[in-house]
């Protein structure tokens, strides 16, 4: 049951208190108020245990938006949203709780029917308690009117974890009511990968095997670990980026063409794609996979000075289905890294036969590729090789380029906001559907048993500010890869 236009629609954040509600989610449901891109009015109830009056955390809230909303931020339309936000304190461990606070919400929505989102935001383990209780306490009964819920990241730490978060998730509410969240899909230059591939003619023609010898996927930070070692010592790069958003983009740049933009659509063609991947034996996940680790890591505070966790990790998958076949996907992704990118790399094969510049073997010459900066340089190059004027037939290697900021004006919205925004008109296009979840924790799973349970040794290491290990260039080099290691230019 979709909202009507005109039905207000009552958001309860669960986790209130932490980092995500106030840099991410409140700056971004503001902005979309500012922006008027909200159907219908919305009320904002924040829940957590710290007991605290609407007013306080109005006034918290007001300064990180400031602060996280950067420039968008205006002191007067803050004004006119901070009545909006309301606070619950409570426990979640506690049924009754749930109780009291569907009797506030009641009371908010004043007897008129009102859609609720639920946005899971707490730390993980306390999802399948909140939802369980709110199940056990009507509130995802949608004979009551719309009743959805976000459930962050990570879902589940594995397959098993998964499964069992999903049969909880499924004993209270229906699949069209869940709204799995990966914030990379919420992201303009990933969705503007369906746009490239599906909106023009000339791509998709040459989009396989045919023409494409690799594509390398890359997600790689100059932050390090910092604070969150008690998270990231468990999770470590592989589940942290791998298992969600560098899976998303693979999904995005190697899936069929979908016959609609609808959720089913979209993610029946996204989960399709993952089952085709192939699965490896123990020996090839070790010849398959690199793991690395930054210098200072285990200097941090909270790591185990013996700590085996990657913080970088290097990752050969095959797709075994008409488009792909025996084209590698790389897929990387480290913290402490020399720069800040996010890209997808479409390397296409050489020319069969040179004519031009003789002397040179095919190898020697660089083949076209497409590249696709998703941050921070938002972006599209192509390269291609063109005449060295007054030469022979010399070639070199060209650009054409596409930025977004010089062609659209204004900033890219954070992805929250497409996201929130989604979740409330109930479009589920963007969020992942449960099968894909557990598709994406079967390709993990394997990898992450070997590396856990099977290798003795310690992740190479590497200098913070590199690329990464240096063993990482020979690993792709003995497929006759080399990476494309190139910081984004930000102007
Ligand atoms: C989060 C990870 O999901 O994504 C973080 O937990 C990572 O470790 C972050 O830093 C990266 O997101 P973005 O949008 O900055 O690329």
């Amino acid at each position: 049951m979709k909202p009507d236009r005109d039905m207000a629609q009552t958001m309860v954040i669960f986790g209130a208190s932490g980092d995500l509600a106030s840099r991410k989610l409140i700056p971004a449901l503001y902005q979309l108020e500012c922006k008027k891109r909200l159907d219908c009015p919305l009320r904002v109830v924040g829940v957590s245990r710290t007991p605290m009056a609407d007013e306080q955390w109005r006034n918290k809230l007001g300064e990180t938006t400031k602060k996280f909303a950067g420039t968008a931020f205006d002191h007067a339309s803050w004004e006119a949203f901070a009545p909006s936000i309301h606070y619950f304190s409570g426990d979640v461990d506690k049924l009754e709780m749930f109780g009291n606070l569907d009797a506030y919400l009641q009371s908010l929505e004043g007897g008129n029917e009102s859609g609720r989102l639920y946005y899971l935001s707490t730390s993980p383990t306390l999802y399948p308690v909140i939802i369980r209780h709110l199940g056990r306490s009507g509130m995802a009964d949608s004979s009551r009117g719309v009743r959805r819920v976000i459930i962050e990241k990570p879902f589940g730490s594995n397959l098993e974890s998964a499964r069992q978060l999903n049969q909880e998730v499924h004993a209270s509410f229906d699949e069209d009511q869940v709204f799995r969240i990966d914030h990379y899909l919420g992201k303009e230059t990933v969705n503007n990968v369906l746009v490239l591939r599906f909106g023009n003619t000339i791509f998709e023609p040459i989009w396989n095997r045919n023409y494409i010898g690799n594509i390398q996927i890359t997600a790689h930070e100059e932050v390090l670990v910092g604070h969150r070692a008690a998270f990231y010592e468990k999770a470590g790069v592989f589940r942290d980026m791998f298992q969600n958003h560098l899976l998303q983009l693979l999904t995005f740049a190697t899936m069929e063409p979908p016959d609609h933009f609808d959720a089913d659509a979209v993610r029946d063609e996204k989960v399709k794609v993952l089952r085709a991947i192939r699965a490896m034996t123990p020996d090839e996940v070790v010849a398959n996979t690199l793991r690395g680790q930054y210098r200072s890591y285990r200097d941090e505070p909270g790591v185990d000075p013996l700590s085996r966790t990657a913080t970088y990790a290097a990752v050969r998958l095959m797709i075994d289905n008409w488009r792909w076949k025996d084209v590698p996907i790389y897929l990387r992704s480290g913290k402490g890294m020399s720069c800040r990118t996010t890209q997808i790399v479409v390397q296409f094969r050489r020319p069969p036969h040179m004519m031009f510049d003789h002397g040179k073997t095919p190898s020697m010459f660089e083949a076209n590729r497409l590249l696709i900066q998703i941050q921070p340089a938002e972006g599209i190059q192509i390269y291609f090789q063109t005449k060295v004027p007054d030469t022979d037939m010399q070639m070199r290697q060209s650009e054409f380029k596409f930025n977004f900021r010089d062609s659209y004006q204004g900033d890219l919205p954070d992805a929250y906001q497409r996201l929130l925004l989604d979740a409330l008109s109930g479009d589920a296009s963007l969020f992942a559907r449960n099968d894909e979840v557990e598709t994406a924790w079967q390709i993990i799973d394997p990898i992450r048993r070997v590396w856990d349970d099977f290798l003795t040794t310690d992740p190479d290491c590497y200098e913070i500010s590199s690329w990464g290990p240096s063993s990482a260039n020979d690993w792709i080099r003995q497929w006759g890869h080399e990476w494309f290691d190139l910081c984004p230019v930000l102007r």
